[in-house]
C-alpha cells in the first residue's frame, strides 16, 4: 500500500509512535524512526528491520527547530524523498494549574504545537516544491484532551493539543493546492508506557473502563491502522478531518 513512500514518524521509540513506524513499515514504506531518545529509535530501527522493512533511527528534539532540519535533511539523504509525515512527538507534564510550572508550560507548548508548526513547514516546503505535484500526507496524533475530554492536572497539554486541531485545520486548508493531504487523530486512552502508572491505580482503570462504551483502553495498533489509513490513497478525498479513536467514550 506504501510501496516507494518516505515517512518520518516523531516520538517513534515507543509507545503510539512505535507501533505507527512498524506498521507503516508493513505496508513497505521507508521510515525514519524519531526520537529523542536514540536507544529507543535504535531499538524500534532493529525490529522493523529484522521483520524485513526499512528504516532509519534519527535522534532530533521536536522542539528545535535546528534538530527539526536534520530530521529532514537526514531522512531524504538516507532515502531520497518524503511522502509522510506523522506528527507524533508529545510530552506530558503533570501539576494543576495552581502550581504549573511556566517553563513546562513552555516545554510542552514547543514541543506538542510548535514541534507539530516547525514540521509540518519543513515538510510542507518539500512536498510542495520538490515532490513534482506528488503531494503528500500529514497526520498529527493530537488528543480527545484537546478538543472534549479535559485531562485532570495537564491543562498545558489540552492547550496544546487543541492548538494542534486548530493548526491542523488551516494547514489542511492552505497545503490543499499542493495535494498535501493533512489531517488529525484524537486518540482516547491507550495502553501505552505513559499510562503504565495510572493503569497502575486499580480504581482508576476501574472508572475509565466503566466510562468507555468498548469497555477497554486502546491498543496502539488501532492508532496505527487509522493513521495508515489517513497516510495512503485510502483516503484520498479526506483532508483537514479529526478522527476520534476513543472506543466511544463521551
Ligand atoms: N497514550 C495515550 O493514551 C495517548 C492518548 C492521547 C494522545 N496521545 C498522544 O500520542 C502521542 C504518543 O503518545 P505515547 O503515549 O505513545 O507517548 P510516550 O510518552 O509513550 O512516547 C513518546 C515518545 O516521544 C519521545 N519524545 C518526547 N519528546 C520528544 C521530542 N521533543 N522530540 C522527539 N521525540 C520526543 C519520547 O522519548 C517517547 O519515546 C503523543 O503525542 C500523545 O500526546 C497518547
Amino acid at each position: 500500500m506504501l510501496k516507494n513512500k518516505v515517512a518520518i514518524v516523531t516520538g517513534a521509540g515507543q509507545g503510539l509512535g512505535e507501533a505507527i513506524a512498524k506498521t507503516l513499515a508493513q505496508a513497505g514504506a521507508k521510515v525514519a524512526v524519531n526520537d529523542l531518545n536514540p536507544d529507543r529509535a535504535e531499538r524500534v530501527v532493529q525490529a522493523i528491520t529484522a521483520a524485513g522493512g526499512e528504516a532509519v533511527a534519527i535522534t532530533a528534539d521536536i522542539g528545535n527547530k535546528f534538530q527539526c532540519v536534520h530530521l529532514v535533511e537526514t531522512t531524504r539523504d538516507a532515502f531520497g524523498s518524503l511522502d509522510i509525515l506523522v506528527n507524533n512527538a508529545g510530552i506530558e507534564p503533570v501539576a494543576s494549574i495552581l502550581k504549573l510550572d511556566e517553563w513546562d508550560w513552555d516545554r510542552c507548548i514547543e514541543v506538542n504545537l510548535k514541534g507539530t508548526f516547525m514540521m509540518s513547514q519543513m515538510v510542507g516546503r518539500v512536498m510542495s516544491w520538490e515532490n513534482g505535484g506528488r503531494g503528500g500526507a500529514i497526520v498529527n496524533i493530537a488528543s480527545t484532551a484537546g478538543v472534549n475530554a479535559p485531562l485532570e492536572n495537564r491543562a498545558a497539554y489540552c492547550a496544546a493539543k487543541a492548538g494542534v486541531v486548530g493548526f491542523a485545520r488551516e494547514c489542511a486548508r492552505e497545503f490543499a493546492q499542493y495535494g498535501i493531504r493533512v489531517n488529525t487523530i484524537l486518540p482516547g486512552i491507550f495502553d501505552t508506557e505513559s499510562t503504565e502508572r495510572l493503569q497502575a491505580d486499580e480504581a482508576w482503570l476501574a472508572r475509565v473502563q466503566a466510562a468507555i462504551p468498548l469497555g477497554r483502553l486502546g491498543l496502539p495498533e488501532e492508532v496505527a491502522q487509522t493513521t495508515l489509513y489517513l497516510s495512503s490513497d485510502m483516503s484520498s478525498y479526506m483532508t483537514g478531518a479529526t478522527i476520534t479513536v476513543n472506543g466511544g467514550m463521551r
